[in-house]
């Protein structure tokens, strides 16, 4: 394998090895937080797959349990696929989840299971009563390929309700809806709470949120004064979102930009996928969980044992406009944060760099800074082309294309000599009325010297006033994962990378500036982090 097994990922959350892939059914339970999640047993590529079970005190600390959903009834006997957890109003949860029932083609239809021993805190046992199961199926005319991925029910006028993603005429992505009195009899309302010409929705979620700026999550079932519609496109393989209103009467949902806003903007404009969002009513606050796939070969996976990893859990709100989500990973990861380094009123002239220096490695560490631009009068005309493509504006204009206003930022999991560098950094344009418009990217291009990488350019636009020449990054390194926040949770980038030289005590992190006005770093702090409990591994 080429990719070094120092690369194995230390506190983003990994069984010790083969394949994972989407979060499900998260919820906090009698003190304990549960994470299932879709895995292989018997290897690195995706397949056989059953729900491995993982508790935790805190989202950091990981304890592996046995396998909690796996085919043991005829509606899954080939694959229990992604789902999610309601609690009841008597405590107790419930499952619902996508089952494979044929083995000649992947024939979908929902599985509802309960807990064995509801007075288990740890979960461990679940049953799927023969005499519900499956509770729905793709009747009238429904693509029974294409029919997954249950949400978290919520509850409203004497009946609960639950989508499932799925796809019409073969364009039109949508979220069912499904409704019940008792959680055992589903029905399917006639119309999808929401559609649109996007192609397949897997993972639907569905949640509502406080009001613009406040950071208290709601439970599902809680009426909110606004609604986040999630969907993973198949096609793209990202995640997006609309903020939006929702009847709850009617079962209708509509987005508050006018329509065809369904792919644009995304939880993260990296490698995150599938993810779903839980309330946490331990800490009253929603928080946002997803998978990140690996980017190096399969050849590779299987040589290294395993593959997939998910991102730092992360709280989201609804930011002060009103338009978008912000997000932060949750506060517990600051637990891990063993000895930090600073960097305070440093500047960084046109075409010049420097070291943060101090710590022993920079292969794991959490690193935020607040950058100050010196003045915003060179940046370049922005060319509207690109005004729906942040991705491609960012590959032609990537870390090492000298600039006006950057690009400035990070280089992380660099080598000494710079032959091997990630870089994260902003961009600032100005638009035909002179308003700045900042890009923001990941560049893994020269991450690595190893052949047979994929290192696709990752970037965002970042919705901040930028007037003030003031701008933050923080940046969560993991050996091979760098998932960064821009202006404080407005734009996230997740990226992959496997170097082969920046690996133990040389991987390095530097500041950058590649554009013609002066950058200063108002503030700098790295801090090493230390290995969490993960899964025994
Ligand atoms: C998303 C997904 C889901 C499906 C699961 C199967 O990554 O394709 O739609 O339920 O993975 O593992």
């Amino acid at each position: 394998s080429i990719v070094s097994p120092l690369l194995k990922t230390g506190y983003h959350f990994q069984p010790p090895r083969n394949w994972i892939n989407d979060p499900n059914a998260p919820m906090y339970y009698k003190g304990w937080y549960h994470l299932f999640y879709q895995y292989n047993p018997k290897g690195a590529v995706w397949g056989n797959i059953v729900w491995a079970h993982s508790v935790s005190r805190d989202l950091i600390n990981w304890i592996a349990l046995e396998p909690a959903i796996y085919p043991s009834i005829p509606s899954d006997q080939f694959g229990c696929w992604s789902g999610s957890a309601t609690l009841l109003p008597d405590g107790t949860p419930a499952i619902t989840y996508t089952g494979i029932s044929r083995s000649d083609i992947n024939y979908q239809v929902q599985n509802v299971a309960f807990p064995k021993n509801a007075s288990d805190p740890l979960l461990r046992e679940w049953v799927k009563p023969a005499e519900l199961n499956p509770i729905a199926v793709p009747e009238g005319g429904i693509n029974a390929t294409q029919f997954r991925d249950p949400t978290t029910a919520w509850y409203a006028d004497g009946h609960w309700r639950m989508l499932v993603g799925g796809v019409r005429g073969g364009a039109r992505g949508l979220a069912f809806v499904y409704r019940s009195r008792d959680f055992r009899r589903w029905r399917r309302a006639r119309k999808p709470l929401h559609s649109a010409a996007t192609g397949m929705w897997e993972c639907p979620d569905f949640f509502p949120v406080s009001g613009a700026g406040l950071e208290n999550g709601l439970d599902t079932s809680e009426a909110g004064p606004k609604y986040v519609l999630k969907n993973s496109l198949d096609l793209t393989r990202y995640d997006y979102y609309t903020v939006g209103s929702y009847d709850r009467r009617r079962d209708r949902y509509v987005p508050d930009d006018p329509a065809g806003d369904e792919r644009r903007r995304r939880y993260d404009y990296g490698n995150f996928y599938a993810s779903k969002t839980f309330y946490d009513p331990a800490k009253r606050r929603r928080v946002l969980l997803g998978w990140a796939n690996e980017s190096d070969s399969v050849p590779d996976d299987k040589a290294k044992g395993w593959a997939g990893i998910h991102a730092i859990p992360r709280k989201i709100w609804l930011d002060p406009s009103g338009k978008q989500l912000l997000q932060w990973p949750v506060e517990e990861v600051e637990k891990l944060r063993g000895k930090p380094v600073s960097v305070a009123g440093k500047v960084v002239k046109p075409g010049q760099h420097f070291e943060v220096t101090g710590l022993a490695t920079y292969q794991q560490a959490d690193v935020e800074v607040s950058f100050e631009v010196s003045s915003l009068d060179r940046a370049e005309p922005f060319d509207a082309a690109y005004a729906n493509d942040a991705q491609k504006l960012c590959g032609v204009k990537g870390a090492d294309a000298k600039g006006g206003v950057g690009p400035f930022g990070l280089w992380v999991l660099a080598s000494a000599d710079l032959q091997e560098k990630t870089a994260v950094f902003f961009r600032v344009f100005k638009d035909g009325y002179g308003k700045p418009k900042v890009l923001m990217c990941t560049d893994p291009t020269k991450s690595s010297l190893s052949p047979d990488l994929y290192k696709p350019t990752f970037a965002g636009f970042v919705d901040t006033d930028i007037s003030s020449g003031k701008i933050t990054l923080r940046s969560l390194i993991d050996r091979s994962v760098v998932e960064s926040f821009g202006a404080g949770g407005r734009t996230c980038i997740l990226s992959r990378v496997y170097p082969s030289i920046a690996v133990g005590k040389d991987a390095h992190l530097y500041v950058f500036n590649n554009g013609e006005a002066d950058i200063k770093v108002s503030h700098l702090t790295a801090w090493e982090m230390k290995k969490p409990l993960m899964n025994g591994a």
